[in-house]
């Protein structure tokens, strides 16, 4: 077991580890970035530093990779809106073909050689904790990293990062929720391997605590803490969710009990057809709902929180209101590939869309009688006991009030029998919606009810196949 455990890992390693080639490639046209980043810079009336960083400047990138991460420290008397200004001066100088994305503040994403380079600005500051923006971290990264890693353990870090890729929980962006290279190669350093980390995790008992620098700080509430050595009031694996945590111990066991390079690889399900969507809901005889709008016109980093927020808000409505929700899942089309759009100069070339938002939500129960129960107080409570009882006792349209034990109970008339009647009115919009997306619904949606989600599997056939066919 134990050899067949080395020889996958051996085999995976030879491939995730770049060769002499590729590194030369990647490290040339790293250069040539930082380079002309130099030549910018010295236009501007202010010094700055240029510095590679993540995983390219450690040697850790996973061989075909081919992203550069370069920035521009400025000193942390800079005013924020100079920082920006020069920090896109610069990365626009580097990047001639490149377009602007939003973090904390904007930056220039754009290519050289074929490497698609992200040039950010941030501030040069003395000490982690002195951070003005969250990427200030990154340079004190680097160096912490750099100096506690060699080639072997590089390779280790390739091969964690590999699995952790294969098996869907790779990426600190808010939609995967998992693992950042950061935290990887900090995990990879405190087991010294990989295979010592995932023997590890298959006995984790989340909390799972790590502070390799012993910091002592221990406020921090997430299933997985890795208290930053470079900023103590951190935890590395902030973002990382409960999901991501168990998966991975899920696999890891996997793994061990039966090593298979197969792990190694993101498995694309085979999409489902508007067909096969009909008939799997026809077979598991649920209720799903769906409603559909226009994507919101944000980053993935925003969109995805308010979507989860949003669903979580729906469910809660459609369970509070009788329909018993079995399970539920949001879907969103990519965010529309950076690409710059100058603002149409042709007046209206309005029907610019960025695709569909979906929230769907499998339902146990399809209609609700047309009466509901409501409980009131004990008739002993007198005062409220006796107001509920004025309120309804003239009621044409209720039952009662009557007696349960010490309470009365009136059936008053539902106001919604079906998911669908309350998904088209107005009372969606008092669900606790993500901002965006409440503004999004404000402007329309559409409603789709049982067979008719099928619709969706032209856009959304993938999701649809991860829904109905779940894994861990
Ligand atoms: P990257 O997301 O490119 O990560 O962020 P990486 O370490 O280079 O890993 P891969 O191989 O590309 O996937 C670059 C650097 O930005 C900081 C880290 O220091 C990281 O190394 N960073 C990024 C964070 O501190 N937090 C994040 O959530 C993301
Ligand atoms: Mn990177």
């Amino acid at each position: 077991m134990s050899d067949e455990f080395d020889a996958v890992v051996s085999r995976v390693r030879e491939r995730v580890t770049p060769d002499d080639g590729e590194r030369e490639r990647l490290q040339q046209a790293a250069a040539t970035v930082m380079e002309r980043a130099r030549e910018a810079v010295a236009d501007l009336p202010v010094e700055a530093e240029v510095l590679q960083v993540g995983s390219t400047a450690r040697g850790t990138w996973t061989a075909g990779d081919r992203d550069v991460d370069v920035f521009v420290a400025f000193p942390p008397e800079l005013a924020r809106s100079e920082l920006e200004e020069y920090g896109l001066a610069v990365g626009h100088a580097v990047l001639p073909d490149g377009h602007e994305e939003y973090a904390e503040h904007p930056y220039v994403v754009g290519e050289v050689d074929g490497y698609a380079v992200d040039l950010v600005p941030c501030y040069a500051v003395e000490s982690a904790t002195d951070i003005q923006s969250a990427v200030d971290r990154t340079p004190f990264h680097t160096r912490y990293l750099a100096s506690r890693l060699d080639d072997d353990l590089a390779g280790e870090v390739q091969v964690t990062k590999q699995f952790l890729k294969g098996i869907g929980v790779y990426g600190s962006d808010l939609r995967t929720r998992g693992f950042s290279g950061y935290l990887t190669e900090l995990l990879a350093v405190e087991y010294g391997g990989f295979r010592a980390f995932v023997e590890a995790a298959t006995d984790w008992h989340p909390p799972v605590r790590f502070d390799p620098e012993d910091h002592g700080t221990t406020e921090f509430d997430d299933p997985l803490v890795v208290v930053d050595p470079t900023d103590p009031d951190r935890n590395v694996a902030a973002v990382c969710a409960p999901e991501n945590v168990a998966r991975l111990q899920h696999y890891a066991r996997e793994l061990l009990a039966d090593p298979r390079a197969s792990l190694f690889e993101a498995s694309e399900p085979t999409a489902y057809d508007a067909e096969r969507v009909a008939a799997t809901v026809e077979r598991r005889s649920t209720t799903p709902v769906a409603v559909r709008f226009d994507r919101p016109d944000v980053v993935d980093d925003q969109l995805w929180p308010q979507l989860r927020k949003s669903l979580v808000g729906l469910t809660e409505e459609l369970d509070r209101r009788g329909f018993d929700v079995f399970r539920s899942t949001a879907l969103a089309t990519d965010a529309a590939s950076g690409v710059d759009t100058p603002q149409a100069t042709d007046g209206d070339s309005a029907e610019q869309t960025n695709g569909d938002a979906v929230l769907l939500v499998e339902l146990s129960v399809a209609q609700r009688p047309a009466v509901e129960r409501h409980e009131g107080p004990p008739v002993h409570v007198r005062e409220h006991a006796t107001g509920f009882y004025d309120t309804y006792a003239d009621d044409p349209d209720v039952a009662g009030p009557f007696i349960e034990g010490d309470r009365y109970v009136v059936e008053r008339p539902r106001e919604f029998r079906t998911a669908e009647a309350f998904l088209d009115s107005d009372a969606l919009l008092d669900v606790r919606l993500g901002p965006h997306v409440a503004s999004a619904l404000e402007s329309g949606y559409e409603v789709l009810v049982g067979r008719d989600i099928a619709t969706l599997a032209d856009a959304f056939g993938a999701d649809l196949a991860d829904y109905f066919e779940p894994k861990p």
